[in-house]
Parts: C-alpha cells; structure tokens; sequence
C-alpha cells in the first residue's frame, strides 16, 4: 500500500492510499461534522455533512471518498459552509416540535451541528414527519419523526450484532428505518440489544426508562456485571444514580459499540427496592438493623467459636463469580490464612472450573490470552454446546460476523440455535455423544490425510495408537449413536482437511457426565488438525458470570491456590507460606456441592457467602435450603435480598460492581479494572472494605490494607497477573504454560450409553435466555425485564407436542426422576424429537429443580444439563379460540 501525500486546511497530511478524506482529516485533528459516520460501520455517505471542497471547486463527502496524491481541500470554505448549513436546515425543518422537550437535549448530534453552524430558526417551511410514537415495549422509544436517515441503526443491526431486525422501508421522505411490515419491534427479531439505540444520533431512539427522564450529568466507565465476556460500558449518572447504560468508548474493548439487553437494559437492580442497606442481625427470629462494628464482631467471633470447638473443616466459604478479583483473593486469604480450611468455592463451580483445570493438566494447550476477535479470522470454527446468542451475546456477534466474512461454522448442539442460520453446518446430535462424533470426524480426516500422504505423526506422542483406535471405529455405528449422517461427518471432514479449526465450547460440554473424554477428543482434533502448532489461541471456554475466571484464579477453589497451582503440592503451598507467614493446610477442601452435603448432615456448621445466591442457583432447592437451615451460623454478604439471605444469621450490605473500584477478568483473559462511579446505597460498603474491616477486627491486621496493597499482592504473587498493580486500566492475563513437548494423543474414546430411565421418554436441556443471567437473581429485578413478558415457556418439538396432544399455551408439567415443574408450553420447530427445553433464570430458577445434586470429583460437576423427562399437559388452552386465533 502506498503513501498519499494531500493538503487539509492548508495542512500537509502523508496516509497510506485508501484512507478516507474523513480519516486523514481526523489522524490531523481537523474536525468534520458528521452524522452517519462512524468508525466501527462501513462508510455510508448518506447525511453529505462531511462535504468537503477541492482546489477546483468539487465537492465531496469526506467519509466515502479515499485520498488522492496532491489533493488541496477545504473543510470550511463558503461553499462547504453554505451547503452544510442548507442541509441542516432542511433537516430541521422536517423535525417536530418535540424537539424541544427531547430527552436527548444537548447530546443530540444535529443540535450540535446546527449550534456550530450558527442555525436557529431554519425559516423553512416545517414539514414534521406524522408519525406516531412506538413504546409498547418496554426497552426502546422509536420517535422516528426525529430520525435523520443517517442509518446507522440499520447498519449496526446488520453489520455488529447481524440481526436484520430493521431495514429501510419506503421510499423519499417517507423513507425510515422499520421492521418486517412495520410491525412492532417486540414482534420482530429484535434482541432488544440497544446497540441501534446508542448509535442514533438524535431522540428517534431512546430507552424507555418508567423511572428517570433527563440527560445524566456526568459519565464514567465500568465493565459490565452480567457475563464472563465483560463489556465495556459508559454509565450514565444522575446525582448518585446509574441512569443509563452504553457501550464503553475506550479503543479496542471485547464487544465495541455493542452490547446486549441485559448490559445495556438489566442493570436496573442497581436501583432495587430491596438493596441491604445496613448490616442485619436476626435477634429473636426476626433482622434487626445492626452496627457495622456489631455485625463484624458477632461474625469474627461466631465463625472462630465454631473453628475452635468443631476445627477448621467445620466451616466453609463461598466467594463470588461476581465480585472482583482483589475480593476474591482476600475472601480465600480470610479462609485459608486466618481460619485454616479449604472449604473454598464460588459460583465458577457451576461451568468453566472443571474445564480450566482439566485445560491446564492436558499439556496441549497454552493458558493465556484468547481474544474473541480472533474468531473473525479463523479458518473454522467449532462451536459446541453453547447458544451464545442467549448467554453469551457479544461472542455471538463475533461468530456471526466471522460468519457473515467466509469463516465455516460448524455447530454441534441438540438444539438448532440462532447460531444455525450462520452455520456452514449444524449437526444435531443426541446429547453426551459429542466425543463419540468428533472421533468420527478425526477418523475420516484422519483416513483421508492418509490418502494423501499428509499424515505422518511425527508431531505428537501415542499417534500410532491413536491412528488404530480410529481405524477401529465402526462409522455407521457412530452415526446412529449420536444421529448424525455419515454424509454430514464426510463434509465436515473435507472442510478441515485444510484448515485449522478454532473450538468454542460452552455449558452443554462442560456439564456432561463424560465431559472430559468430549475435551480430549477436542485436543485430539486440534492435534490431528494442526490448531495446536499455530501461535493464535485456538480454544475459547465461555465463562457465564464475570467473574467466574478471576474467581478461580485468585483461589476461591477448594483445590486450587491462587494461579491455579494445586494445593496438594508442597512447593506451591510453601510459596503461600512464606508470603503470608502463616501455615496453609493440606487437607483437601470441600466444593459446594460437598459443603451442601456436610451441612445436611450436620458435619458443617458455617458458612460465609459472600455474593452467591445457592439457593437459587444450585439444583434441588428444597434440599439447599434443609442444609441451609441446618447451619449453626450462615453469615451472607450481598447487594440485595435474597433465598439465601433469609436464612442469615447475619446479612452484611456490599456494594455493586458501579459503587466501588476493583477488576474483573473476562473469558479473554481480560483483566480490567474498574471504578466507582457512585456510592454504595445506605451504609453498604464494597466487599473489600467488609473483608478487611473483618480482618482488622480479627486482629489480623497484617491480612488487612488498602486495595493497592492487595493488587500489589496479587500482581506479585498470582501467576500471570502482573498487570494488575499497573497504573493502567487493565491488561491481560500472561501465559503461564508454554506448549510444549509433552504433547500426546489421548485415547479414543470408548462408546457411552446417554443416561435413561425407565417411565422418562424424553429428555429435558436447560438452557439459557437471554434477558437473564444464572440464576436470575438480578435480572429478574429489572422491571422492564418483568414487563416484557417473557415467561420461559418449556419448548417442546413439533412431533412430540402431536404426539401427546399438545397446543401452544397449555400449561405442562416437566417431571424427570429428581423433581418437577410447570410452565407454559412453547412448540419449536428446530428442536429435535425427544428433546424438552426449559429455560433456566424463570420462576425463581426452578429448572435446577429438574437436575440432581451431585458431583462427580474435586472439581466435575456433571449432568447439570440434562436429565430423563416426562411431559403430562395440567391445563389446556381453549382449542376452539386457539383455532380462531389461527
Ligand atoms: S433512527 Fe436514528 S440511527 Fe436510525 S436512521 Fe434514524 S436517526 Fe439514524
Ligand atoms: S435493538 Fe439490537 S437487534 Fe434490535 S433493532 Fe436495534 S440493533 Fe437490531
Ligand atoms: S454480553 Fe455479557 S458482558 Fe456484554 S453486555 Fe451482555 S451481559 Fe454484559
Ligand atoms: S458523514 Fe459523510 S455523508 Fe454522512
């Protein structure tokens, strides 16, 4: 690419050719107005602000015209003047009177643009556009007789979050920016991500907020509380209130200027009636409001009387996948260093911890840094057992993108997700036979490499033995195991014959029985295809909380020390020691599910939570709140009230995410930090603070300090997260493992017998939707969540709703062999007979109810994704008005 050499505003500017008069013009800080440029869309050319005007007297809009080598322009000559003028004021004048009293005010685009050209009256005749106001939904406002056509919000729809909700529709001044039939957005397919929303640059989108209206007065930056893939945000603030949400500004952030509806529209828990406020007591079976200083002091002495008399295996911790990692790191400090267990877990139990560990053992692939923007340049990309379009919003724009640029996707999943429509191949298999089908796919490319003489093992141990237990797999068997045609594997093989594939695996893989025989074959896969030979990250694991990564790594693990270094050796354990001069006990620490168990039992006696609701995220909650309840002491720390805090003895009030400063790490291995950008309501105090208000009160106060001592801790101690005590505002996680030449081929796996039950025909998926996150506990708090309507119903296929003489809207019973629930019914023509999915997050979660209680090891916890099921219809909707409805 060569060099351009041209003059702006008499400035002499070299760019390589190619680059927009717009870009050259802004790389020299000269200012063009602009109303439908923006960086992260393709060049539109659509409002002509940009017009700029050459040496001999052309004029041309700057945004979509590429440099010329001698070019002379003007941005601000007469001509230019007067024609930007001219078109602002035919825009004006096409405006309503609303314009006036818009929520927008001064951050409106054209306002600005007209103030800067001097434009006030416009002396025009007013010609409004007669359109009438749509927010039936309750997200997003569309006055589009203020929409300007810049079509960004098209732009954005199709080209960041691809999804083709709007489009332009008409023709000249009747033009706009609608949906399929102009029908309302709750009935298109929108996301509601409000990606189109902060894009548009006048009020002709806006948020419906029942609560606030105004512009907010100041804007921080934050990071995103919901999803491991923690996007930037921008918060908006009014006095001491989040008022609005945005996508973050700064360059290079994980998700641009997108977001999802529970990023940009969710966080309205931060305002929920029933935040904690002040430290609570229970004193006569009811809370009493408490001193901070009583409230500590009752739990360092309960949880040290309980240590005392039971010892330390008597009590134990649960951090959070949600908090950030400097209060991670002290939770797990508080439990191994002062009170000597390692009773330690967090809701990163619940998906990617077993993984992670699993990943780190298996020599083959190097922890660090995977940036999802990697995916768009791909040569293939495996997605297995995730539906990023519900859980995971922002990869899901990443794939499809990848998509939409000629990356092959190949989807592994039961269910034909959103994803399929962008899949070079969907392949719906039974469930749990996924290892069964990727060695099916390995033996093909395997045999067909052969034939080309392509294969020679050298790269890696135990291929000979590999090769012949591939040789020995009988494909048709396969196929009808995991039901997938042989056509279809053959396929897939030919795509990979020369290309490496990238994986994305997600919770279907990680919560099945045989969920590491499914990781070994993907190892298998990657070796046999060359994925591990390259520099670029070529597996991607989804973390579903955001903080579910740092958690782990700052040691919140009952087997793990901060890092990931197992605690059953010695050496890892003398460097923690030393550090903190005290001893750190050997003796293997229960996870939550064991904790659960033990407390049932009577064996455990306390336990401190520290922003986790179990008893609504974990299976069987009857059974949670019986082990609960049989606590001699429960000590809860959270933002709002919940299942768990009921139980309380103690209830100490934390701070949100926006109330205080801290970091997250993201799937990315994206460490970010983040600050406060208001204060914590009533008394609350960031978990930090508690924790080590907690130590002092211990007197453990060389455990204790200021946040810096503790990112200064951290970036010492914790392997590959030096960034974190650095003045910038994040980093990301170091390598701690090279690959190396250790690299062996795992056994082939062995067939497997998907689990069945006798009386239960079906089998039931859980799934996520995208409006709520985990559990629900907080997503379920944002009222406009609550009045959307949503009701999670039970999805059950074509066939099998024919079958049992079910209707759209009749209410069903779910029953598998571990509990039962009742939902509305919902018929899907992508799902496969046998299949029943129920979306997780609804009716205070009780899909867990569906799953066992129990784990599988240290640190697997299985069969949290499915389970046999039955369906039975409780009420039916009236069929003569179902028919007429028709
Ligand atoms: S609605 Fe807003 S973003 Fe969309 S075309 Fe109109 S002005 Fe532009
Ligand atoms: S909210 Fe998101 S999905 Fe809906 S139209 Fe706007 S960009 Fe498209
Ligand atoms: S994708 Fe995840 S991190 Fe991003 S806005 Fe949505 S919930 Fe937040
Ligand atoms: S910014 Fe160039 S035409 Fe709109």
């Amino acid at each position: 690419m060569g060099t351009v050499t041209l003059t702006i505003d008499d400035k002499a500017i070299n760019c390589p050719s190619g680059t927009s008069i717009l870009q050259a013009a802004r790389q020299e800080g000269i200012r063009i107005p602009t109303l439908c440029d923006h960086p992260a869309l393709e060049p539109f050319g659509a409002c002509r602000l940009c017009l700029v005007e050459e040496k001999n007297g052309r004029l041309m809009a700057a945004c979509v015209t590429p440099v010329a080598q001698g070019q002379v322009l003007r941005t601000d000559s007469n001509r230019v003047l007067e024609h930007r003028r001219n078109i602002v004021r035919l825009l004006m004048a096409e405006h309503p009177e609303s314009c006036l009293v818009c929520n927008k005010g001064n951050r409106c685009e054209l306002r600005g643009i007209a103030a800067e050209l001097g434009i006030g009256e416009t002396d025009l005749y007013p010609m409004p556009h007669p359109r009438t106001l749509e927010q039936a939904n309750p997200f997003i406002v569309r006055d589009l007789s203020k929409c300007v056509l810049c079509g960004k919000c098209i732009r954005a729809d199709h080209e960041l979050v691809v999804v083709g909700a709007i489009d332009y529709n008409r023709r000249g001044f009747l033009s706009r920016p609608e949906t399929v039939h102009q029908k309302p957005l709750e009935e298109s397919t929108c996301t509601f991500c409000g990606t189109c929303v902060s894009m548009c640059p006048t009020g002709a989108l806006s948020v419906k907020s029942a609560h606030y209206v105004g512009t907010p007065e100041r804007e921080a930056a934050s990071v995103c509380g919901f999803c491991g893939i923690g996007c930037s945000l921008l918060l908006g603030v009014a006095g001491n209130r989040v008022i609005e949400i945005n996508p973050g500004v700064e360059p290079d952030t994980v998700n641009g200027p997108t977001l999802c509806i529970r990023g940009h529209f969710a966080h309205d828990f931060l305002q929920a009636e029933d935040r904690l406020k002040v430290p609570l007591m229970r004193g006569n079976g009811d809370f009493v409001q408490a001193s901070w200083d009583d409230a500590l002091s009752t739990v360092g002495e309960r949880l040290w009387g309980i240590r005392e008399k039971y010892g330390p295996q008597s009590i134990g911790f649960l951090g959070s996948s949600k908090c950030s990692n400097e209060e991670n790191y002290l939770f797990q400090k508080l439990a191994r260093g002062v009170f000597g267990t390692n009773n330690l877990d967090s809701g990163a139990f619940f998906s990617a911890r077993g993984t992670l560990s699993a990943i780190r053992d298996s020599h083959i692939y190097r922890w660090g840094a995977t940036p999802l923007k990697n995916l768009e340049e791909a040569e293939l990309v495996f997605v297995l057992g995730i539906d990023p379009s519900h859980s995971s919003p922002v990869l899901a724009y990443h794939l499809k993108r990848a998509a939409r640029k000629g990356v092959p996707l190949v989807l592994i999943d039961p269910r034909k997700t959103e994803l399929a429509r962008f899949a070079h191949s969907w392949l719906s298999l039974t469930p749990g036979t996924d290892a069964m089908l990727l060695s099916g796919i390995a033996a093909l490319i395997a045999e067909q490499k052969n034939r080309q003489g392509h294969l020679d093992g050298a790269f890696a141990k135990g291929f000979d033995q590999y090769q012949e237990q591939l040789r020995a797999l009988e494909l048709n068997k396969i196929c009808q195991e995991t039901g997938v045609n042989e056509n279809v594997l053959g396929e897939v093989a030919s795509l990979l014959s020369d290309r490496r594939p990238a994986f994305v695996i997600g919770r279907g893989i990680l919560h099945q029985g045989v969920f590491r025989e499914t990781l070994k074959t993907i190892f298998n896969l990657a070796l046999l295809t060359g994925s591990t030979g390259t520099r670029e990250p070529w597996l991607y694991v989804p973390t579903y909380e955001n903080n579910e990564a740092g958690a782990w790594d700052m040691g919140v693990s009952p087997n793990t020390l901060a890092g990931g270094n197992p605690l059953s050796r010695k050496q890892v354990r003398k460097q923690w020691e030393r550090a903190w001069g005290v001893m750190v006990s050997p003796d293997p620490g229960l996870n939550v599910i064991r904790m659960i168990h033990e407390a049932e039992k009577g064996n455990l006696k306390a336990l401190y939570v520290m922003g986790e609701n179990p008893l609504r995220s974990l299976p069987q909650h009857e059974y949670v709140a019986r082990a609960l309840e049989n606590l001699e002491f429960l000590v809860v720390q959270d933002i709002v009230e919940s299942e768990t805090t009921r139980l309380a003895d103690v209830i100490l009030p934390g701070a949100a995410f926006s109330e205080k400063d801290g970091s997250f790490t993201n799937m990315e291995g994206r460490i970010q930090r983040f600050e406060a950008a208001v204060s914590p309501p009533g008394e609350a105090r960031a978990d930090w603070d508690i924790l080590d208000l907690l130590l002092k009160k211990m007197d453990k106060v060389s455990f204790s300090g200021s946040l810096e001592k503790v990112r200064r801790e951290i970036g010492k101690l914790v392997p590959g997260y030096g960034d974190i005590s650095s003045s910038t505002p994040g980093g990301w996680i170091r390598a701690d493992k090279p690959e190396n030449e250790k690299m062996t081929f795992f056994p082939a796996p062995e067939p497997t017998n998907p689990e069945q039950d006798e009386g239960f025909p079906l089998m039931v998926i859980l799934r996520s939707f995208r409006a709520h996150l985990g559990s629900g506990t907080r997503t379920s708090r944002s009222e406009r969540i609550q009045d959307s309507g949503w009701k999670g119903e039970v999805e059950i296929s074509l066939e099998d709703a024919h079958k049992l003489g079910i209707q759209k809207g009749d209410r069903i019973r779910v029953e598998s062999p571990h509990g039962t629930i009742e939902r509305a019914v919902k018929i899907e023509k992508g799902l496969s007979p046998g299949l029943v999915a129920v979306p997780r997050g609804f009716a205070q979660n009780d899909a867990m109810n569906l799953v066992p209680f129990r784990d599988r090891g240290e640190s697997d916890f299985t069969g949290w994704i499915t389970a046999p099921a039955r369906v039975t219809v409780v009420t039916q909707v009236d069929r003569l008005k179902a028919i007429r409805k028709k």
